[in-house]
């Protein structure tokens, strides 16, 4: 993580003062770079991963654009992890694919077609998240005057308040259940809005639920701390003058209901 982000502020370093785009040049990379290192997937190959994560969640069902570009971008995805499991069969790594290609060839632990699911998913769970949860934090600790002291002194509610993930992964009902006055029939699709439980006035002392909750608790929580922990406070350590080179109230989200995440994020590294 350290590594990954010391060189990723070198690159951005390299491109002097004046305006960048934080979330291209810092909320991408790094996430990208230590999924990618985490899964095995080389690392010339993120940017294309990183474009097919994004089509997939700011899939639009009534653009028929969005939907050819939602069916090249699975299809890619399917196709490279099919290739990089090909390649870690014959040439085991230190990395999660070899270990799942293990458990599927020594032990039968899972299908191949779950074996490149789970790829699939890790991969677009923790890059999409991890990459919008850095720009949103950013956005808001950038208008502040002293960004560091902030993050310091509020940093859980900071990333709670900057959570990107609006709903948990679909759950379908099993049974007939009635919730409140509503039933929910058998079969029917069921979206859990995180948004609505951390901000219901009856949570009371409950924890967040931005990571989720008992069995599917997010896989990843501790690999985002780890990342954001390597990227926030250092931006400011190494660039105490940077500041938006917008007004927050006119940063531009991306149309996605899957994921809170910016467009772009504008600052000036210098003055
Ligand atoms: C950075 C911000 C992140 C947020 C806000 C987040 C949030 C969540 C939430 C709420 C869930 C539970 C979904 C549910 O119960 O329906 C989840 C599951 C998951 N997350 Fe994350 N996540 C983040 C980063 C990551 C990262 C970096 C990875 C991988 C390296 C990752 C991998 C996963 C996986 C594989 C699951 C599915 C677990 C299961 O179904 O058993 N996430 N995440």
């Amino acid at each position: 993580m350290q590594r990954i982000s010391a060189a990723t502020f070198q690159n951005l370093a390299e491109k002097g003062g004046g305006t960048v785009d934080l979330l291209e040049r810092l909320c991408v990379p790094v996430p990208a770079l230590v999924i990618g290192e985490l899964l095995g997937v080389p690392a010339d190959r993120y940017r294309e991963l990183r474009d097919a994560a994004a089509a997939m969640v700011t899939f639009d069902a009534s653009s028929k654009e969005s939907a050819v570009r939602l069916a090249d971008a699975v299809e890619w995805t399917a196709g490279t992890f099919t290739s990089v499991v090909r390649t870690k069969r014959d040439e085991p790594a230190d990395d999660l694919i070899s270990g799942w290609v293990r458990a599927r060839d020594d032990a039968d632990l899972l299908s191949e077609d779950e074996l490149i699911s789970l790829a699939f998913l890790m991969m677009l769970a923790g890059l999409e998240n991890a990459v919008h949860l850095c720009g949103n934090i950013f956005a808001s600790l950038l208008g502040s005057d002293d960004p560091l002291a902030v993050w310091s002194a509020r940093r859980a509610e900071t990333m709670e308040a900057a959570n990107p993930l609006p709903f948990a992964i679909r759950r379908f009902a099993v049974a007939d259940l009635t919730i409140g006055d509503r039933l929910i029939p058998e079969g029917d699709t069921v979206l859990l809005s995180l948004f609505g439980a951390d901000s219901d006035p009856a949570r009371g002392g409950r924890a967040s639920l931005m990571f989720g909750r008992g069995p599917h608790y997010c896989l990843g929580a501790q690999v985002s701390d780890m990342i954001v922990d390597a990227v926030v406070p250092e931006l400011f350590v190494r660039y105490p003058q940077v500041r938006p080179s917008v007004p927050e109230s006119e940063l531009e989200y991306r149309a996605s209901w899957r994921s809170h995440g910016l467009v772009a994020l504008p600052v000036r590294l210098t003055v």
